[in-house]
C-alpha cells in the first residue's frame, strides 16, 4: 500500500514536473505565427497565451479562463488564442506568480488570499461579514480603493488586470453541526494561510491548518482535519461531501482572484491588442458574476442530494469577531480601512 502511494506520488510529481518544464521551456511564451490581415486591415502576429490557475475545470474560475479564450479567438479575428494549465498543474500559486514575473505564463488567476501574504493590502478584501452580496462585492472590485489595492500586487514586474471573485466563504464540518464559535473552539479547520483568514478563525478559537487545496480531501478524510474554510463551488468540485457532513452556508467573506500578468509583455502588445485583452478579461469577468450569482440555490440543493446538511449561522454571533478584525486592520494601513469604511455593510 505505501509502495503503491510512493509510486503515486512520484507519478503525479514527473507529470507536475514536465508541465511546468514545458511551460518554461518557451521563456516567451507567446507563440508568434505569421502576420495576417484582419477584416479591419490590421496587421498583427498571431499569438497563443498561457494561462494557469489551480482549481478542478468544472470549477467557476476555470469556466471564466475559457470564455476568456473564446472571447479573445473572436475579437481578435482568430489571431489571439489561449492555452490554459488549470488544477495546479504548473505548480503551486507561488510558483505560478514565479513563472508570471519570469514572462514565461502570460496569465494566472492568483487568489487574493495567497497574495494577501506578499501585499499586505489585499487583506482588505476578507474583512468578515464586509458584503451585504456578492454583487456588492463585485462592485468593489471596479472601485477605486479596489483598483488601488490591485495596483499593490504591482512592483516586481507583475501587473494586476482585474479581479474575479468566486463564491463566498462557507465553513464545512466532518461530523459536528458547529452554530457558533462557542462550538468551533478547539476544532482544526483548514484555512487558507492567509493572515486576515487565520486571525478570523483564531478569534473564533478554531486551531487553523494552512493545507493547500489538493491536500484537504485526504486530511479530512482521515481525520487530521475537522472541516475547513472553503466556498461551495470548490465543495462540489472537490467532492468533499463525500466525506464531511455539515456545510454552514454562512457567506462570511468573499473569495477574489487577482488576474496578473507580466508587466513587461502586457506592455509589449499594441494598443489594439491590450485593448482586446482588457475587453476580453472584462467579458469573461461579467460572464462569472452573473454564472455564480444565479447557481447559488443550485450548489445548496446538490450537496444535499450527495448527503450533507446545508444550515447557516447567524452573523451576530461572530460580532466579536468582526470587531477584533476591524480594529486590528484598519491600523494596518489606510487603503485597509478606507476599503472597510467604505463596504462594510
Ligand atoms: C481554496 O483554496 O480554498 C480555494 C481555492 C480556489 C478556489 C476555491 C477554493
Amino acid at each position: 500500500m505505501f509502495l503503491r502511494k510512493k509510486i503515486f506520488s512520484l507519478g503525479i510529481f514527473i507529470t507536475a514536473t514536465m508541465l511546468m518544464l514545458a511551460a518554461c521551456g518557451n521563456n516567451n511564451s507567446q507563440t508568434s505565427g505569421t502576420a495576417t490581415t484582419d477584416s479591419k486591415g490590421s496587421s498583427e502576429e498571431a499569438k497563443t497565451f498561457k494561462l494557469a490557475h489551480i482549481t478542478p475545470t468544472d470549477h467557476l474560475w476555470h469556466r471564466a479562463a475559457e470564455k476568456f479564450g473564446e472571447e479573445l479567438k473572436t475579437r481578435s479575428d482568430g489571431k489571439m488564442s489561449l492555452e490554459i494549465y488549470p488544477s495546479s498543474q504548473l505548480g503551486t500559486e507561488a510558483d505560478m506568480v514565479q513563472q508570471i514575473e519570469s514572462g514565461s505564463i502570460d496569465f494566472g488567476f492568483i487568489t487574493a488570499a495567497y497574495l494577501s501574504s506578499r501585499a499586505p493590502d489585499f487583506a482588505a478584501w476578507f474583512m468578515p461579514y464586509g458584503f451585504k452580496s456578492l454583487e456588492d462585492a463585485y462592485a468593489a472590485g471596479d472601485s477605486d480603493v479596489g483598483k488601488k489595492i490591485l495596483a499593490s500586487a504591482e512592483g516586481t514586474g507583475l501587473k494586476g488586470l482585474g479581479y474575479l471573485l468566486g463564491g463566498q466563504r462557507v465553513m464545512i464540518f466532518k461530523d459536528k453541526e458547529a452554530m457558533s464559535p462557542d462550538d468551533m473552539k478547539g476544532l482544526k479547520l483548514r484555512v487558507t494561510p492567509s493572515p486576515p483568514m487565520q486571525d478570523f478563525y483564531k478569534s473564533a478559537g478554531v486551531s487553523p491548518e494552512g493545507l493547500p487545496l489538493p491536500d484537504v480531501y485526504a486530511a479530512l478524510q482521515t481525520g487530521v482535519i475537522d472541516g475547513m474554510d472553503m466556498d461551495l463551488d470548490a465543495t462540489i468540485t472537490n467532492k468533499f461531501y463525500e466525506v464531511a457532513k455539515y456545510v454552514a452556508v454562512t457567506n462570511h467573506m468573499v473569495w477574489p482572484s487577482v488576474i496578473l500578468t507580466n508587466d513587461k509583455k502586457f506592455n509589449s502588445l499594441s494598443a489594439e491588442e491590450q485593448t482586446i485583452v482588457n475587453d476580453s478579461l472584462q467579458a469573461a469577468i461579467d460572464w462569472a458574476s452573473t454564472t455564480r450569482t444565479a447557481e447559488e440555490e443550485q450548489f445548496r440543493a446538490e450537496l444535499e442530494k450527495n448527503g450533507m446538511k446545508v444550515y447557516e449561522i447567524s452573523p451576530d454571533k461572530f460580532e466579536k469577531q468582526i470587531n477584533e478584525f476591524d480594529n486590528k486592520y484598519k491600523e494596518q494601513s489606510p487603503l485597509i480601512k478606507e476599503f472597510i469604511e467604505t463596504f462594510r455593510k
